[in-house]
C-alpha cells in the first residue's frame, strides 16, 4: 500500500455508471468492497462507489487473482481493472442499475484494508440510529443517504439558479454576531479579546438581510446555516439551513408568487408538478378548520363547528359549556362507524391528555348510538351539523376554545394517518393574518408570534399600545403536508413603529438601545418598504426525499439531545482555554 494514488490506477469510470452499451470496454474502477461471494471456482466482488454497485467477477483460472480476492474483506478500498461483459439473459439482475453487465477482472489492488465495520452498509439500515450516527462515515455510504445528499445538492443548485435568474444576489452575513430573536435561546461564543462579552450565533440573518435592503441591494438570498437552542424533534435541529430571502418595494403577493415559482422549479427535480397560486387560509380560520396552523391537507377531514346545531339540544353538558362561553366542535369520520370502543377510548384518552374534558361519540347505523344520551331529534341536529352520513362516526368535544381546537386537531392528525401514508400528493398552504403578539405563559409576557421586525397591519396600529393582542401582523407561513416549511413577513420600515413594537413587547428604552439601537438608527437612514421569507431547507429536502426526519437529509446531524455522537461534541474544555476566555465554570 502506497500513500499516493498510483497513476496506473487512475479511475476511468464509476462502478454505478456501467450499462449494457459499455460491454467490451476496458475499465479501471476504485471503490469499496460491498460483498464477496466465493462460489468455489468463481469469485464475485460487489464493488461500490458513490454512483452505485457493480458485480466484479474474478475468473476461474487466474489463481493469483483468486488468491488476492479471497483475502478481501467488507469495506476494503480497492482498485479493479477489467473488461465490461454483458451478462447472460438468465443472470441479468433487474434490481441493480448495472445488472445487465459485470466486470471481468484482470487485476486488483488494495488501497487500504478496512476494520470489520460495526454494521453492514445496506438499505434499509441494519443498525440503530445511535450506532449509525456514531459511525456516520459508514452510514453515509448507504445508497439511500447518497441519494438524499445528491438530492439536497441538486435542490440547492436549483434554488440558486432560480433566484439568480430572478435577479437576486447571494450575500453572506456573519455567524459571529448579536442576538437575533426568533423565539429560541441563543448559542453564545465567548470573546477572548473582550472578556465577559459574547457573540451570539444567528437564529436567522433577519437584521442583516433587512440592513442589506437599507443599503439598496434590492434582492438578497442566502442558503444559510441558522442556530437555535430549542427542544429538538424529528423536524428540528440546533443548526439547520434556510433559504433566506429578502426583497425591497414588495407586498405579500410578490413573495407568494416568487416562492410558488421557486417550488415549481424545485419539485420538478422529483418529477412533481406544483402550480400556484397555493391555497390560503387566515390563521384563525386555519385553526378552526384543522386545529393546527400547520395542517396536512392531503386529507379532506375538517373540524365542524356545532355551536349552532347544539344550541337547542337538551343536554346538561353541552348547555353548560355554551353558557360558559365555550365551543362545541366535531369531526365526522366517513365509514368509521365500525370503530371499536377501545379505539374510541384511546382517542378519548388522547383528547383528555390535551386538556379536553372528554370525547363524545355518535354513530348512525340503523338508528343513533352514542355515549351521550339524547332524544332522537337532538341527535339529528348534531348529525346534520356534522354533515354526517350513515355508517360514519361523529367525534365531538365541548369546552374552552383553545383546548377544544387543539384536541380535535390532534385527533384529526391521528385519524388521517393511514390516508396520508398512501398519498403521493404535495399540498401547499399559505397561512396568513397571524396575530402580531401572543401571551407566553412560560415567559409571563407578550411575545411576537413571528418576530418583532414584522409589520403590523396599518389599520391595527392604533391598538399597539392599548390592545396589542388585537393587532394583526403582515406575516405568513408556508405549510406543506403538515410541516411548516417557511415563514416570513412584510417588515417594519419606519423606526418610530419599530420602537413602538419593542415597547409593546415590554422592552425598556435602555434594552431597546442596547439590543437594537444600531438597527433603529439604520432604519432612519432611508429604508425602503421591504419583506421576505425563509424556507426551511432541511424540511424541504426531507419532503422531496420522502423521509420522515431531517436527520436523513443532513450529513452530520445532532441527536435529539443536541449531541454529535461521532465527534463527541459538545465537549469539555481545559482550564487554560477557560482562563484565556476569562471564564470559570460553576460547580454543579
Ligand atoms: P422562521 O423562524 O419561521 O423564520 O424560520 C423559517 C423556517 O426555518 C425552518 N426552521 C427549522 N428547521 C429545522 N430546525 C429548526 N430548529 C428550525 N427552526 C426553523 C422552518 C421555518 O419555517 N427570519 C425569519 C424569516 C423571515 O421573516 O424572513 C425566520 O427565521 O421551516
Amino acid at each position: 500500500m502506497t500513500q499516493e494514488h498510483p497513476s496506473e490506477w487512475k479511475r476511468t469510470c464509476y462502478c454505478g455508471e456501467l450499462r449494457a452499451a459499455d460491454a467490451g470496454k476496458s475499465v479501471t474502477m476504485c471503490g469499496w468492497v460491498n460483498r464477496l461471494r466465493d462460489m468455489g471456482h468463481l469469485l464475485f466482488v460487489d464493488l461500490r462507489d458513490r454512483e452505485g454497485l457493480v458485480q466484479v467477477v474474478i475468473p476461474a483460472g487466474n489463481e493469483a487473482l483468486q488468491e488476492q480476492a479471497k483475502r478481501l474483506r467488507m469495506e476494503d478500498v480497492i482498485g479493479v481493472k477489467g473488461v465490461v461483459k454483458a451478462r447472460d439473459a438468465k443472470v441479468v439482475n433487474p434490481q441493480m442499475a448495472t445488472g445487465e453487465v459485470e466486470v471481468e477482472a484482470s487485476a486488483l489492488t488494495v488501497f487500504n484494508a478496512a476494520k470489520v465495520p460495526p454494521f453492514v452498509v445496506a438499505d434499509p439500515p441494519q443498525a440503530t440510529e445511535e450506532l449509525r450516527l456514531k459511525h456516520r462515515y459508514i452510514d453515509l455510504r448507504r445508497p439511500a443517504m447518497v441519494r438524499n445528499l445528491r438530492l439536497r445538492h441538486r435542490a440547492a443548485l436549483q434554488v440558486r439558479n432560480f433566484l439568480n435568474g430572478s435577479g437576486f444576489f447571494e450575500i453572506e452575513t456573519p455567524f459571529m454576531t448579536k442576538s437575533t430573536p426568533e423565539g429560541a435561546r441563543d448559542y453564545l461564543v465567548p470573546s477572548r479579546i473582550h472578556k465577559g462579552r459574547f457573540y451570539a450565533l444567528p437564529q436567522s440573518p433577519q437584521q442583516f438581510k433587512q440592513i442589506l435592503m437599507i443599503s439598496g441591494y434590492d434582492r438578497y438570498f442566502q442558503i444559510v446555516r441558522c442556530f437555535r437552542d430549542e427542544d429538538l424533534r424529528a423536524d428540528r435541529q440546533p443548526e439547520f439551513t434556510q433559504i433566506d430571502i429578502e426583497m425591497s418595494f414588495v407586498a405579500e403577493e410578490d413573495i407568494y408568487a416568487l416562492v410558488e415559482n421557486m417550488m415549481a422549479d424545485v419539485f420538478g427535480l422529483i418529477g412533481v408538478k406544483t402550480a400556484g397560486p397555493f391555497e390560503r387560509s387566515p390563521h384563525q380560520q386555519c385553526l378552526d378548520r384543522f386545529g393546527t396552523d400547520k395542517p396536512d391537507l392531503r386529507a379532506a377531514l375538517e373540524i365542524r363547528d356545532l355551536g349552532r346545531a347544539a344550541a337547542g339540544v337538551e343536554s346538561e353538558i353541552l348547555k353548560k359549556v355554551l353558557a360558559e362561553g365555550g365551543i362545541i366542535k366535531g369531526l365526522f369520520v366517513k365509514g368509521a362507524g365500525g370503530m371499536s370502543r377501545s379505539h374510541i377510548e384511546k382517542l378519548a384518552e388522547k383528547a383528555k391528555s390535551l386538556g379536553a374534558a372528554g370525547l363524545i361519540w355518535i354513530k348512525k347505523q340503523d338508528g343513533f348510538k352514542s355515549a351521550l344520551k339524547l332524544a332522537e331529534p337532538d341527535y339529528e341536529k348534531l348529525w346534520a351539523g356534522l354533515a354526517g352520513e350513515e355508517g360514519g362516526l361523529g367525534l365531538l368535544i365541548a369546552g374552552q376554545r383553545e383546548t377544544t381546537i387543539k384536541a380535535l386537531g390532534e385527533l384529526r392528525r391521528e385519524l388521517i394517518q393511514e390516508e396520508i401514508k398512501k398519498s403521493k400528493a404535495f399540498k401547499f398552504l399559505w397561512v396568513t393574518d397571524f396575530p402580531m403578539f401572543e401571551w407566553s405563559e412560560e415567559e409571563g409576557k407578550l411575545v411576537a408570534v413571528h418576530h418583532p421586525f414584522t409589520s403590523p397591519r396599518e389599520a391595527d396600529l392604533a391598538f399597539l399600545e392599548k390592545e396589542p393582542l388585537k393587532v394583526r401582523a403582515r406575516a405568513y407561513d408556508l405549510v406543506l403536508n403538515g410541516y411548516e416549511i417557511g415563514g416570513g413577513s412584510i417588515r417594519i420600515h419606519r423606526n418610530d413603529i419599530q420602537k413602538r413594537v419593542f415597547e409593546a413587547l415590554g422592552l425598556t428604552p435602555k434594552e431597546i438601545e442596547d439590543k437594537f439601537g444600531y438597527f433603529i438608527e439604520a432604519l432612519g437612514f432611508g429604508t425602503p418598504p421591504h419583506g421576505g421569507i425563509a424556507i426551511g431547507f432541511d424540511r424541504l429536502v426531507m419532503l422531496l426525499a420522502g423521509e420522515e426526519s431531517i436527520r436523513e437529509v443532513i450529513p452530520f446531524p445532532k441527536t435529539t439531545s443536541a449531541l454529535c455522537l461521532m465527534t463527541g461534541s459538545p465537549s469539555e474544555v481545559g482550564e487554560r482555554q477557560l482562563d484565556e476566555l476569562g471564564l470559570t465554570l460553576k460547580k454543579t
